[in-house]
């Protein structure tokens, strides 16, 4: 009898630490206020993870191309344009010039007059589609698609994982007529339990999920190493600055501001502040 009672007052103790030490693995509080205070704001939805270039645009006598992700993810798989079209994920890094998309490089793979509007199309504000004079209309029509979608607290304040499960929206992985892409190895099927840094880490990945829209190439060997706990300098700082699970989400998936996502059992006095 006794140890029973000793075992529910253990449960409930435990069941007290989980709520106020923010986790299973008791994250110290003044750690994950550091860390909290370092996570910069990510600004408003429509903005969020819309690149502008101005560099060769400004040369040009352009005014700055603008690319938004949010519009161009609902259509395709990052897939299709960070690998198949060679799109690097870091921005300004591609140097898209106006000859390579003439010539059906880039933006020129779609925006060619049948899938999208065309780059060569300067009638009726043709360039200024994507030499946006005034980026207003942008945030307009993000509000007018943001409406259709599930919410999210944070990024774009959409779930992309929960639109795509519900079918909200079905993203191409090709641009040519649908190619047998490889299938997930079964090795890889079970989420894994990151904690190279930090042993207490409750946080787990699922190759599942990404392989839905990234290729292995995207991640490996560049961003993380192929053997498992073997990224060094792995931190959650090193994350906040846009290396590791970062790269992505920091930019265009929902950012680092979104801790339970990644850390579940962490509480949500932290997403509050
Ligand atoms: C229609 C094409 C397209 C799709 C689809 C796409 N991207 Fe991009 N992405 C781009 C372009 C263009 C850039 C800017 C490249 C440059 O400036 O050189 C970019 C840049 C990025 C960057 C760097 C952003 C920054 O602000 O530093 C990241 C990260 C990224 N993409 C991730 C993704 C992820 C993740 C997905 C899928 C959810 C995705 N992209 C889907 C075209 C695309
Ligand atoms: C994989 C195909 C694809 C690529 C690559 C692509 N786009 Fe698009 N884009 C589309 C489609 C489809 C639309 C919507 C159809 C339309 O409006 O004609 C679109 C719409 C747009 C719009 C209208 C506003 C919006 O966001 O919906 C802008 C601006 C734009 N693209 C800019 C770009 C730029 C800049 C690049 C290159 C950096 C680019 N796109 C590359 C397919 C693509
Ligand atoms: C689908 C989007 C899109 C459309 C439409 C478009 N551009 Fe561009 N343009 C870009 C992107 C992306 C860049 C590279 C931006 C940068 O790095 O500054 C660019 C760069 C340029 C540059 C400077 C680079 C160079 O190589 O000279 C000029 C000039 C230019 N565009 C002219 C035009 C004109 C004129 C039109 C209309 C006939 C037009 N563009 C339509 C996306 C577009
Ligand atoms: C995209 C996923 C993701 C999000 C979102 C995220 N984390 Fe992390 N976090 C990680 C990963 C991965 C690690 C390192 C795990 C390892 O050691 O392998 C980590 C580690 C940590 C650690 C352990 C100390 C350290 O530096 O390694 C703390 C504390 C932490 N995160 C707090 C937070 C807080 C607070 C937030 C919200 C502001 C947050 N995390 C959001 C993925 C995430
Ligand atoms: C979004 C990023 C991402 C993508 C995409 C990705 N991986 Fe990984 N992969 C990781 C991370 C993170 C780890 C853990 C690294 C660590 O612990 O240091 C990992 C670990 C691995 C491991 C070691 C697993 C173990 O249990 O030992 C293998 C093998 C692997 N990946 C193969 C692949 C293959 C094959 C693909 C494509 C089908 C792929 N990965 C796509 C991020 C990714
Ligand atoms: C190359 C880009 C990329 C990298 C690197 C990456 N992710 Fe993601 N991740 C995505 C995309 C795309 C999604 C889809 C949701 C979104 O975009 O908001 C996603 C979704 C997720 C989800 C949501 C799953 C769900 O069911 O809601 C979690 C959790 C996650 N990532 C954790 C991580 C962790 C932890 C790391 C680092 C070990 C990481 N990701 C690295 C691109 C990336």
């Amino acid at each position: 009898m006794g140890t029973k009672l000793l075992r529910v007052v253990v449960g409930i103790a435990v069941a007290v630490l989980l709520l106020v030490g923010g986790g299973a693995y008791a994250l110290e509080h003044d750690e994950l206020d550091k860390i909290l205070k370092s996570t910069p704001a990510n600004g408003p939805f429509w903005k969020y993870g819309t690149v502008i270039m101005y560099g060769k645009s400004r040369k040009g006598g352009m005014k700055p191309a603008v690319f938004a992700h949010w519009s161009h993810r609902a259509k395709y798989t990052c897939r299709v344009c960070h690998l198949d079209l060679g799109f690097s994920m870091r921005s300004g890094d591609t140097g898209i010039t106006r000859e390579q998309y003439l010539s059906g490089k880039y933006c020129g793979a779609c925006h060619d007059g049948k899938i999208a509007f065309s780059v060569k199309d300067g009638s009726q504000g043709g360039c200024e589609k994507c030499h946006l004079e005034n980026q207003k209309s942008l945030e307009v029509a993000f509000e007018k698609f943001a409406a259709t979608m599930p919410p999210a607290s944070f990024g774009n304040g959409i779930d992309w994982i929960k639109a795509l499960r519900e079918g909200k929206i079905t993203p191409r992985n090709t641009l040519t007529p649908e190619q047998s892409s490889m299938t997930l190895p079964e090795k890889l099927r079970q989420p894994l339990k990151l904690g190279t840094v930090s042993p207490r880490s409750d946080v787990l990945f699922s190759h599942a999920e990404h392989f839905a829209e990234l290729d292995c190439s995207s991640c490996h060997p560049e961003i993380f190493n192929i053997k498992k706990k073997g990224t060094q300098q792995f931190s959650m700082e090193a994350n906040l600055y846009g290396s590791y699970c970062g790269a992505c989400h920091m930019f265009v998936s929902f950012p680092m501001n979104d801790c339970r996502r990644c850390h579940s059992s962490m509480s949500n006095y932290y997403e509050a502040n």
